[in-house]
């Protein structure tokens, strides 16, 4: 099974989001991902639905999933508006979220697809026993907040580590998503490693090289696997 891409916008030119999202569609992308952040749970603040909404007729047209990654406290108040807007997925973290189990119950009653995230020190075990009720892990191989950081190496292990309890589980639906600091230098690794989809911001959204290229340097690197 093909590794999947899901170009994050953090790091895109936002004076021309629409082109650039629309370039990264026809380059390939598998989804195009949100990084939502409050400026509370992460120190940074980036956009809300509005956004959502403006690039669901993009990603409606090229038939891709829009993910919402919700770095937000909370999380609960903001899913119905994502929802909404047209987000496709949404996935919480694990470290916002008191009634876990309610919060991924919420999502799938409104019908879109529900992701657990976990920051990086935020061990696999606490996944025991929500994994079956998921359609995605989202593993920070950063520290959330920002694009353009480096791999997290220790990242690595811990997502084969969840591949393995994945396959032992025999939980085959659930994505195994990896988030921060991927480039055609790593992604081979990581999914050799067991991901499923790597999110890509600034490998993909940069000044020196077009959106294209970058996408198509990623699928050369993942070739490889
Ligand atoms: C961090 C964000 C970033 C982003 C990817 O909160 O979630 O990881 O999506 O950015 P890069 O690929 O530049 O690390
Ligand atoms: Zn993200």
């Amino acid at each position: 099974m093909s590794v999947k891409l899901a170009p994050s916008i953090l790091t895109a030119d936002l004076t021309r989001l629409g082109e650039q999202v629309q370039e990264a569609l026809e380059a390939g992308a598998d989804a195009i991902h949100l990084d939502v952040m409050d400026g509370r749970f992460v120190p940074n603040l980036t956009f809300g639905p509005l956004i959502a909404a403006a690039l669901k007729p993009l990603t409606r047209a090229a038939n891709v999933p829009l993910e919402a990654h919700l770095m937000v406290e909370k999380p609960e108040n903001l899913i119905p508006a994502f929802v909404e807007a047209g987000a496709d997925l949404l996935t919480v973290h694990m470290e916002t979220c008191l009634h876990l189990d309610r919060t991924i119950q919420q999502i799938k009653d409104l019908g879109a697809k529900a992701g657990v995230t976990l920051n990086p020190a935020t061990p696999l075990v606490t996944l025991e026993e929500i994994l079956p009720a998921v359609d995605l892990v989202l593993i920070m191989s950063v520290n959330p907040g920002f694009g353009g950081q480096s791999y997290i190496p220790g990242s690595t292990q811990k997502i084969s580590r969840l591949r393995g309890l994945l396959d032992a589980r025999r939980l085959v639906h659930v994505e195994l998503e990896v988030d921060g600091g991927i480039s055609p230098a790593n992604a081979a690794d990581v999914a050799a490693a067991g991901a499923s989809i790597l999110v890509v911001g600034s490998s993909v959204f940069n000044s020196s090289t077009s959106v294209a290229a970058n996408i198509a340097s990623l699928k050369r690197a993942l070739a490889r696997v």
